[in-house]
């Protein structure tokens, strides 16, 4: 079996250009090795592929062939060893089916409303002129959705402190000190207070005894039947039963809230920040989607705005252009496999290079350019766009994180005008954060009012 070209450099230099500056480092590997080559990194032997064909095939592999789970291993600290992202074959599916569901079709429209007033609330108190960080107003938002349709929790002392914690653990992950501590075990040591990851354990042991405390006190409730009705995830895996008709265990479920919390906040508030920095660059965008929602009448129906095509269009292209996850999750392989026209042994970890696919210009001409029109133009098939991966590992909030980006983006524009904060400034380039790459700075905006504000 031929393997494809392996990356010449120092384990220890292709770990730092990774962490440092991985858009780069990819751009200049694939022009040297093209489509197919291996490099080692987090002791992985893993191949970085970028052809849309090997990437259906991927798709296409059954999950006794590869292990994704335990390649994940590096997110373990954070989000436990019962987090769906560690698990693989039975495990992986029944939580899957469990998951899934609620981020998806009726359920998931139930919290349209929700997005837009969260949206409205957040901005209530701006004043027209006013600078703002646009990061952090997405993060804010983003948060509070996950904190409602996860866990049902609206307002009071928990759901403050959770929404500090959160940020609080993923601004110090995101750090690049903290980068460094996450993608290497060996620095994982517990030094005490002072100590960075000695801080990283005592902010989350805060974060589980507030999650443990929510989890038993839904237990009570479920328990006397007090809780009414509830729709939240966070409701349903509390009334799971497996087979032998056990409930999940409290740890199982505090996993499970941590992952949905830490994959659905960050991912989607990284890429609604890139976003504004595309409006801001392009006032006729911000025209196009202004006309388009105008179409739909004084009240537009949220579910109804989430269908505009060139909404649709320009959110394709925020995550076209930097994906936040650069790379899919590993795929491990336990045989033999052959990807495209390229064979596998068994032992090499596969991984779909998101950025390098939508980077390919017979796919997008001029792919550094921002133009929402060439999704317009042709439809890509789920190999040749991927930012949410596929497959039986594809993410499980992909329709949820859609639907959050068009109406929080749509809510903004009806009622605001976006411009930079400070006259050249300088564009933000993609940075690492932890596990997902976003913009470097807060991408300060200034904010004027439009008279009068569209309902929504
Ligand atoms: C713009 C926002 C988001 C992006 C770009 C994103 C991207 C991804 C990617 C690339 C994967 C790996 C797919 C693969 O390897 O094939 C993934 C997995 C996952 N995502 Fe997302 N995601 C986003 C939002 C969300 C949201 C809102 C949730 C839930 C609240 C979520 C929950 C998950 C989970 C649980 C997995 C693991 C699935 C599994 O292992 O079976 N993500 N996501």
């Amino acid at each position: 079996m031929t393997l494809p070209p392996r990356l010449f450099a120092p384990r220890a230099w292709q770990m730092f250009r990774w962490l440092r500056d991985p858009l780069k480092f990819l751009d200049e590997c694939v022009d040297r090795y093209g489509s197919h080559f291996l490099m080692n990194l987090v002791g992985l032997n893993m191949a970085i592929i970028s052809d849309p064909k090997a990437i259906a095939d991927l798709f296409a592999l059954d999950p006794s062939q590869f292990t994704s789970g335990s390649s994940n291993s590096l997110l373990e600290p954070l989000v436990g060893s019962s987090s769906i992202l560690l698990l693989d074959d039975r495990a992986h599916r029944r939580q899957r089916k469990l998951l899934l569901p609620p981020f998806h079709g009726e359920r998931m429209t139930t919290y349209g409303k929700l997005i837009c007033d969260l949206t409205r609330h957040q901005t209530a108190t701006w004043q027209s002129g006013q600078v703002v960080g646009g990061r952090q107003l997405m993060q804010t938002i983003t948060l509070k959705t996950i904190l409602q349709a996860v866990f049902g929790l609206v307002a009071g002392d928990r759901y403050h402190r959770i929404q500090q914690l959160t940020t609080t653990i993923l601004d110090l992950l995101g750090s690049p000190i903290g980068t460094l501590f996450l993608f290497n075990r060996s620095l994982q040591q517990d030094w005490g207070q002072w100590s960075p990851w000695g801080w990283f354990l005592a902010y989350r042991s805060q974060l589980d005894e507030l999650l443990y405390a929510e989890i038993t006190d839904r237990q009570a409730e479920q328990a006397t039947g007090s809780g009414g009705d509830r729709t939240d995830i966070l409701s349903l895996l509390l009334a799971a039963r497996d087979e032998a008709g056990q409930p999940m265990t409290s740890a199982e479920i505090r996993d499970e809230l941590i992952t949905l919390l830490l994959a659905g906040h960050e991912t989607t508030a990284i890429s609604l920040s890139w976003a504004l920095w595309w409006l801001t660059q392009n006032p006729e965008m911000v025209d196009r989607i202004r006309q388009e929602i105008a179409t739909l009448g004084d009240r537009p129906d949220p579910v109804a705005i989430t269908r505009l095509p060139y909404l649709n269009a320009f959110c394709q292209e925020t995550l076209r252009i930097y994906p936040v996850a650069i790379a899919l999750f590993p795929r491990s392989l336990t045989q033999p496999v052959t990807v495209g026209n390229q064979a596998y042994p068994s032992g090499v970890s596969l991984f779909g290079c998101t950025y390098l696919v939508h980077r390919r210009p017979e796919l997008y001409p001029n792919p550094e350019q921002f133009r929402p029109e060439r999704f317009l133009e042709r439809s890509f098939t789920a190999s040749e766009f991927m930012p949410f991966g596929g497959g039986s590992r594809s993410c499980i909030g992909m329709a949820f994180a859609q639907f959050e980006m068009k109406l929080v983006l749509a809510t903004l524009v009806m009622d605001w005008d976006l411009g930079l904060g400070y006259a050249g400034l300088v564009p933000p380039v993609p940075a690492r954060r932890g596990v997902t790459v976003g913009p470097s700075g807060p991408i300060r905006l200034r904010v004027t009012r439009r008279t009068p504000p569209a309902e929504v």
